[in-house]
């Protein structure tokens, strides 16, 4: 049997198509009202879609809640307070820099446009290292390499100038320099090819709304830009209420909303998406050492669904957002290439700080062990679950060719994130065999996702379950009527076992546990 996996398909971006469509056809993702030409960056997920973005939470809610005796759950409201986003920063600083093609008509992020300028040219540096290690075997050594390759050396040069414009651009907010960065490296559209380019403006992302009737006045109110502001605000509350000590975390799942200028790339980025945040809670000098912590805690999360190590990498933040003193991102292989699924970000006081000052409220933890109250300084992990789920389905995504020569389209999920975990056919639609599976449907459904099928042939139904991840298909045939035995196929082998009923429970339950 010969498998292709991402790794080896020649064309990512064909791969990528391929994902889509069959997100589409076995309904796990379709585009947002469809019937009417759907609309721009927002995503609805399908019967099969919604049980694996459901696992792929509580497996999250497992890890951070279940697994940690010091860390609690909240569900805030989406609609907060206006001035939480005032002391938050995002009113005055949860800006992109925009910019138009006036060929194409596209918008893109100005700075994103910088950064995939010099993402091409690191990838020339990583195309140099990986030749001359092959040139030169065991004895390579790659940090002389990369301090005297003259090649190598003059496109860290040029990275450097790059990054040492754009920062600082970036920080005082001035978009003509960014404008001219960009003409200086002669960037061009994408899409047109051209270098026909507009001014750089400041773009809020929070969209806004308005709550009451106009007759009490109206007031204008933002659909949360993250989760993460309804944990700072219930802070005091939970740790009186659950008499929380110091370390100790609180987690959130829940949407959060975006006007992304760019939101391209399916469910990578979209204007409506969830996010799985906790927030840990510790004293003012440890927060270094729990970054370190979530970080390891964090991949360790990642590594523990099966998938490769070489799939992730950590991305350190060169550039800090204003209430961060250490960052970084955890990326993922996606068909388009590493691009973030997580960050971990240690925040400082500064949330706590700022709501403590815009609310008038003491926002403070009095430490029994050293008798002194403070504002508790905070690391917090934080990600995406539209794009975990994206991580995970392209993983799973195989192409096979089979033995016989025929092919089929296997999605090897996690086991313990599939939609269903068993598939139960009566070999022939009579002779009591539909009402023998029902009965086993019966005695498994209890404790599994269960899906029931009898219409095709047993290959053909073989092959949807194929495609959409379930582990076991279990056929009633007609010795189950004399001695009670199935036959149980494995997804992924295809291989096929006779077992007596009583047994499917426990062979399904063993492939489930995930060790944490
Ligand atoms: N509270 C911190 C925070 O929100 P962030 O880096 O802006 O940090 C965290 O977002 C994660 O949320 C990202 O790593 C990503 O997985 C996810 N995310 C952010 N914007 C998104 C979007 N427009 N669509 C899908 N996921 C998004």
């Amino acid at each position: 049997m010969g498998g292709t996996k991402r790794g080896a398909m020649a064309n990512k971006e064909d791969l990528f198509k391929k994902i889509v469509a069959h997100a589409k056809e076995y309904g796990f993702v379709f585009q947002s009202s469809e019937i009417y030409d759907g609309l721009a960056a927002a995503y609805d997920y399908g019967q099969n879609g919604v049980e694996l973005k459901n696992n792929i939470r509580q497996y999250w809610w497992k890890a951070m809640v279940q697994m940690h005796e010091n860390i609690v759950g909240v569900d805030a409201a989406i609609f907060m307070h206006p001035a939480t986003w005032k002391a938050s920063g995002h009113v005055d600083a949860f800006n992109d820099p925009m910019i138009d093609n006036k060929d194409s008509k596209k918008r893109y992020r100005a700075d994103v446009l910088v950064e995939d300028h010099m993402a091409k040219i690191e990838g020339k540096i990583a195309k140099e290292v990986t030749k001359a290690k092959k040139r030169f075997g065991d004895a390579f050594d790659e940090k002389q390499f990369v301090e005297t390759n003259p090649r190598v050396v003059a496109n860290t040069r040029k990275i450097e100038e790059i990054k040492n414009r754009l920062y600082p651009a970036m920080d005082n907010e001035d978009m003509a320099a960014i404008k001219s960065l960009i003409e200086d490296l002669a960037i061009a559209c994408p899409v047109s090819g051209s270098r026909n380019w507009t001014d750089v403006r400041q773009f809020n992302l929070m969209f806004s709304t308005s709550i009451g009737s106009l007759s009490e006045g109206a007031t204008e109110i933002y659909l949360r830009p993250e989760t993460a502001q309804g944990i700072f605000v219930n802070f005091l509350n939970i740790q009186k209420t659950g008499r929380m000590k110091i370390p100790f975390g609180i987690a959130q799942t829940g949407k959060a909303f975006r006007n992304e200028i760019v939101a391209r790339q399916f469910i990578f980025r979209m204007r409506e998406f969830e996010q799985m945040e906790m927030q840990f809670f510790v004293r003012p000098g440890e927060e270094m050492k729990w970054y370190e912590y979530w970080k390891e805690q964090r991949m360790n999360w990642q590594l523990a669904m099966g998938i490769p190590a070489e799939s992730y990498r950590f991305h350190d933040h060169d550039k800090l957002a204003h209430y961060a003193n250490a960052a970084t991102d955890i990326e993922f292989d996606f068909p388009m290439g590493f691009k973030e699924l997580e960050g971990i970000h240690s925040r400082t006081d500064f949330d706590l700080k700022a709501h403590e000052e815009h609310s008038g409220k003491k926002l403070r933890y009095h430490d029994p062990e050293m008798n002194q109250s403070y504002i508790p300084y905070v690391v917090e992990t934080s990600i995406g679950l539209d794009r975990q789920f994206l991580a995970v389905l392209s993983f799973a995504y195989t192409e096979e060719k089979l033995e016989d020569g025929s092919e089929r389209v296997v999605m090897k999920l996690p086991p313990f994130l599939a939609p269903y975990k068993v598939a139960v056919f009566p070999l022939i639609k009579k002779d009591g065999l539909p009402e023998k599976a029902s009965e086993v449907m019966g005695k498994l459904k209890n404790d599994f996702m269960c899906f029931y099928e009898e219409k095709d042939t047993i290959g053909k139904r073989y092959r949807r379950h194929d495609a959409i991840g379930t582990p076991y298909c279990i056929t009633v045939d007609h010795q189950t009527l004399e001695d009670d035995t199935v036959t149980i196929r494995e997804r992924d082998s295809m291989k096929q076992d006779r077992v007596s009923i009583d047994e499917i429970s426990a062979i399904v339950g063993e492939r489930l546990s995930v060790k944490l």
